[in-house]
């Protein structure tokens, strides 16, 4: 049977706000062992948890996003041993396994026999998209947890991706049964996905690891989707949106836009004024929110579209993109 949407049973009125210490740490994951939904760092963005086995549990995030429809999630999982519980492993996995987990690549591979997985978590596909994250408080959550937590980002559908725990409150605070909170992210952009289910590994999303060294290990360069694969929500759509309007590749500022700089010159906020992609990418949804909250509308300067350029201009075009 498909959730309900609009049930609100899931939702919480208070939100609590756990420290990643042993207590948050050990309240977090009964809070997941009981089907709720608990957002946590990560280093890319903050993830909103829950049981990736559990159909009601998952319809819980959508409830809590307002997602309209059911996109596939990532399945976040403790180590490479735990992900092959799950899909059914191969060469080329492991050696991007190796090469880049624990870090920001998510992996799509085809659904073992006995994955366990609920099909809410995969939106009914016969693959899965699963994902080790470095952050310390992620690992430490999954080992306790000790099972695979679907997380999309923690916020409400469509809007600004969080890279704070006051970023998750500020939109999901009594939606949600608790954050655990250990400071700003330090990627700031969502993982760089590979599919590898046909065998080619293929670049579903640019994010937060560059193209180049996973082309590096592969000794070839990353096809492009395959025209039946699911690419990130709302490819051409707006995603990752302010409320205002935004501009981009802007020399400066007009009329009441505040300008987001990039490199030397002047600007309201700057993504990295030594024009460092890395710095632009961790503070990108942070710049985004402060622009957001004058009210004004957002004109971002040219960014060059290599490395991790790449996944910040994907995101900056979804946020210009026309709204629905
Ligand atoms: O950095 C990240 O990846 C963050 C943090 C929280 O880990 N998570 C995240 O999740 O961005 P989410 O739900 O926004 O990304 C899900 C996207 C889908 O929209 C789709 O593009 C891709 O992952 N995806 C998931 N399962 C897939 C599948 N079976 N086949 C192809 N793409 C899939
Ligand atoms: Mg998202």
């Amino acid at each position: 049977m498909a959730p309900n949407l609009s049930d609100v049973s899931q939702i919480s009125a208070v939100t609590e706000r756990l420290a990643a210490d042993d207590h948050g740490l050990a309240r977090a994951a009964q809070l997941l062992r009981d089907g709720a939904c608990v957002a946590f760092p990560t280093e890319t963005v903050y993830g909103l948890g829950a049981d990736a086995r559990n159909g009601e549990a998952v319809a819980g995030i959508y409830a809590a996003k307002g997602r309209p429809s059911f996109n596939p999630l990532i399945a976040h999982v403790a180590d490479a041993a735990s992900a092959q519980r799950h899909v059914v492993w191969s060469d080329l996995a492991e050696k991007l396994a190796r090469a880049f987990w624990p870090g920001p690549l998510t992996l799509v591979l085809p659904l073992a026999p006995d994955h366990g997985i609920s099909s809410l978590t995969t939106a009914g596909l016969d693959t899965l998209a699963v994902r080790v994250p470095a952050h310390p408080a992620a690992q430490a959550l999954l080992r306790a947890f000790d099972g695979p937590l679907a997380a999309p980002s923690a916020n409400p559908s469509g809007r600004i991706s969080p890279t704070t725990a006051d970023h998750v409150l500020a939109g999901l605070s009594g939606r949600i049964a608790a954050v655990l909170d250990d400071g700003p992210c330090s990627v700031g952009v969502e993982s760089t996905i590979v599919g590898l289910a046909d065998g080619v590994p293929r670049l579903l999303r640019p994010g937060g690891l560059a193209t180049e060294p996973i082309e590096a290990v592969l000794g070839h360069a990353l096809a492009q989707p395959a025209s039946d694969d699911i690419t990130a929500p709302g490819q051409l759509s707006s995603h990752y949106a302010p409320a205002g309007a935004v501009r981009l590749n802007a020399e400066a500022s007009q009329g009441d836009e505040v300008f987001l700089g990039f490199g030397p010159g002047p600007c309201d906020l700057s993504l990295s004024p030594d024009g460092d992609l890395a710095q632009a990418a961790a503070r990108l949804f942070d710049c985004l929110h402060r622009l957001d909250a004058t009210g004004r509308p957002i004109a971002v300067a040219p960014i060059p579209d290599s490395g991790l350029g790449l996944a910040i201009n994907d995101r900056l075009r979804r946020a210009a993109a026309p709204r629905p």
